[in-house]
């Protein structure tokens, strides 16, 4: 396998090696050319430099992405491990994905499964049933909202509200907090300089709430963690909720916001002729396979040196999952005009391993965007884009992949006030 690749270069910091610059204009357009290149050049392990040119290993092979998330010891996930440190300002732009905090995120070993065993006990407690009425009852608010206009942004106005409209449901925040915490965690996200303080204020939004639910604990997620068995202290619950929020938001957001672009704009889909309610679980399946959210993950230190990929790994070395790239790894991707490709689920999206993202995660995250997308499509039954597919503009990222607007034009409908107590589906 080593040999059909350029040799082992060792650093991935020697300039000689041709590593790739994942940073800087124009690379989140086509990121899928970019890989492509990538793997004929490099391989499946490429070496690349991040913003400041901090170098780093790109995995973007699907057998090396398998590779490293099944061995959680050789490829680790505690970020102090890194060797780089002292190279990285404190406002490193890619500071939120590895500036270490201790959540389930940055756990090793038995810490983490006592973690994430907390979280998806919590989760599995969510009746899937149930959470598809909550989110059939919350998408048809938001669509309230804009359907006798005639037009929308589908993404500010629809995608981007429901998922944390879920999770504070989830998480029993009282209904007049949320429109607050909706445009803090925006803000939070933002690179502005009002990003900390909005942060800060959801953080203590979340204390408040863990506080409140120790006292007096509800059938939901935050009480669930409090009286787990792990025996979790309030600090954690606080922190890992706000991981679970976090990881919930920005990514099902734009699984829901990839898949209407996909119908909207794939003749495949129809999504203006009545078939197109049958396709929306191909249609969810095939952007985690082409559109995945969450295109590349920061990431795993090597606990050793080692090799990967025909490459030499340094203890301490940084490497980054390429998971859109493992995707389209020519050796395992589907073709979608097969019969049976849209039931094969064996993408690297969710990752893998025990740091991928935690069942039955993924099965609510479906729940949510599946609901998403019928209520739209039955709101909205003519719904079309307002503007050229072209004219479409991803987000500049290389780590999150989203659109920045999703204009749709559609026949306004008359919305009917309902009677108060009268359930609304
Ligand atoms: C209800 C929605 C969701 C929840 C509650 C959720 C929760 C989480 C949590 C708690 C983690 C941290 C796991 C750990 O470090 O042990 C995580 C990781 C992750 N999630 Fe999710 N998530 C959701 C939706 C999604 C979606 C829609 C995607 C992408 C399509 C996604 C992709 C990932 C990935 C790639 C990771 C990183 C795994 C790694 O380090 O290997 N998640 N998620």
């Amino acid at each position: 396998m080593t040999e059909q690749y350029p040799p082992p270069v060792g650093c991935p910091a020697h300039a000689s090696n041709g590593a790739v610059p994942l940073y800087g204009e124009g690379l989140s357009g086509d990121p899928a050319r970019l890989y492509r290149e990538m793997r004929r050049t490099h391989g499946p392990v490429a070496p690349v430099l991040l913003d400041g040119d901090i170098p780093a290993w790109f995995v973007l092979g699907y057998r090396e992405v398998h590779q490293v998330t099944s061995n959680n010891e050789l490829f680790a996930r505690d970020s102090r491990r890194w060797h780089a440190w002292k190279d990285i300002p404190d406002d490193w732009p890619l500071m939120p994905f590895v500036g270490y905090q201790p959540s389930v995120m940055f756990a090793e070993g038995a810490e983490h499964r006592r973690r994430s065993g907390a979280i998806s006990d919590a989760l599995l407690a969510v009746d899937q049933f149930e959470l598809r009425q909550i989110c059939e009852r919350l998408a048809d608010g938001l669509a309230d909202e804009f359907a006798g206009r005639g037009d929308a942004d589908l993404m500010a106005d629809y995608a981007l509200r429901l998922p944390l409209l879920v999770v504070a449901e989830l998480f029993g925040l009282p209904p007049d907090e949320v429109p607050q915490l909706v445009v803090d965690i925006a803000g939070s996200l933002d690179e502005g300089p009002g990003a900390i303080d909005a942060h800060q204020r959801v953080a203590a939004r979340m204390a408040r709430l863990v506080r409140a639910k120790h006292a007096q604990p509800g059938p939901d997620v935050p009480s669930r963690l409090l009286a787990h068995p792990a025996g979790l202290a309030e600090e954690e619950v606080v922190i890992d909720l706000l991981v679970v929020m976090a990881a919930a938001q920005q990514p099902t957001a734009n699984w829901i916001g990839n898949t209407l672009r996909l119908m909207l704009t794939d003749d495949r889909f129809a999504v203006s002729l009545s078939g197109g309610r049958r396709s929306v679980g191909q249609a969810l399946n095939e952007v985690l396979w082409q559109d995945t959210p969450t295109q590349n993950y920061i990431g795993r230190w090597a606990a050793r040196d080692t090799q990967l990929g025909g490459r030499r790994i340094k203890a301490g070395d940084l490497l980054v999952m390429g998971l859109a790239a493992a995707n389209t790894d020519p050796q395992v991707r589907p073709d979608f005009t097969a019969a049976g490709a849209d039931s094969n689920q064996a993408h690297m999206s969710f990752s893998h391993g025990e740091h991928a993202c935690p069942y039955p995660a993924p099965e609510l995250a479906e729940v949510i965007a599946r609901a998403a997308v019928e209520v739209l499509l039955d709101r909205l039954p003519d719904v079309m884009l307002a503007v050229p597919e072209e004219a479409l503009v991803w987000h500049p990222s290389l780590w999150m992949r989203g659109l920045t607007a999703l204009p749709v034009e559609f026949t306004p409908a008359y919305t009917p006030v309902p009677a108060p107590g009268a359930p609304t589906r």
